[in-house]
């Protein structure tokens, strides 16, 4: 039997009997793409030094085989992703003790998925991804709202494509890590790491 939440996914009945394939799992612990409450996860890129370098975005949508965000090609993101294609996601559900963690490589989504992707965003997410660059941030808070509200005036709901810098990306992991809380014993912790063809699986304490 799954056990079943509204927004946050679902999860094995015996969490202790290891899939075979952690993309399954990673199917259930995700919302539907169709779920308009999309889950909030910390990327982590590297800098042109090596250092890591953190910020939240939105899960896009997991298609059974890798995990898609978008963002603004000018992001300083994006000029790391485009000399280092790895990165580690993050995600956290407190109200149910979970925690995933993902190690892997992003590669530019098609523009027929990015397209697809700025078309399922809320009008705010749009605007937002046409009107939020460089020529704002500096200004103040009065002209931002301005230059926001005449923006939206200009273009009414339902008919703004993507801005010629909206861009995203795939991840497909190499490593995943499932984190189970129990408020009546330790956590738990089962790790999948690509192996050949397939995937090898260990438990962790921790
Ligand atoms: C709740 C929340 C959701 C966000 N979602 C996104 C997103 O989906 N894409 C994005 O590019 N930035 C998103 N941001 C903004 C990023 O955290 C970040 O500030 C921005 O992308 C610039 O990052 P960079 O300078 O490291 O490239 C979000 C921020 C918050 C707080």
């Amino acid at each position: 039997m799954i056990t079943s939440t509204q927004t946050f996914g679902t999860d094995q009945a015996d969490p202790d009997e290891t899939l075979a394939d952690p993309m399954e799992l990673l199917g259930l612990w995700l919302p539907e793409n169709a779920d308009e409450l999309r889950p909030l996860m910390t990327l982590s890129t590297v800098d042109a030094d090596g250092y890591p370098d953190s910020r939240n975005v939105l899960l896009s949508e997991f298609d059974g085989e890798a995990l898609y965000f978008h963002t603004d090609a000018r992001s300083r993101k994006a000029g790391e992703l485009a000399t280092n294609p790895r990165v580690a996601l993050a995600f956290v559900w407190i109200e149910l003790g979970r925690q995933l963690t993902v190690v892997g490589d992003a590669a530019p989504a098609t523009p027929e998925e990015a397209a697809a992707a700025f078309a399922a965003r809320s009008r705010y997410l749009q605007l937002l991804a046409w009107r939020n660059g460089a020529d704002l941030a500096g200004l103040g808070l009065a002209a931002r709202r301005a230059a926001w509200v005449a923006f939206a005036a200009e273009h009414p709901e339902g008919t703004l494509e993507p801005p010629p810098t909206w861009t995203g990306f795939r991840v497909v992991p190499r490593r995943v890590t499932f984190w189970r809380g129990d408020p009546d014993g330790p956590s738990n912790r089962v790790e999948y790491t690509r192996s050949g063809g397939g995937w090898e699986a260990v438990r962790l304490p921790g």
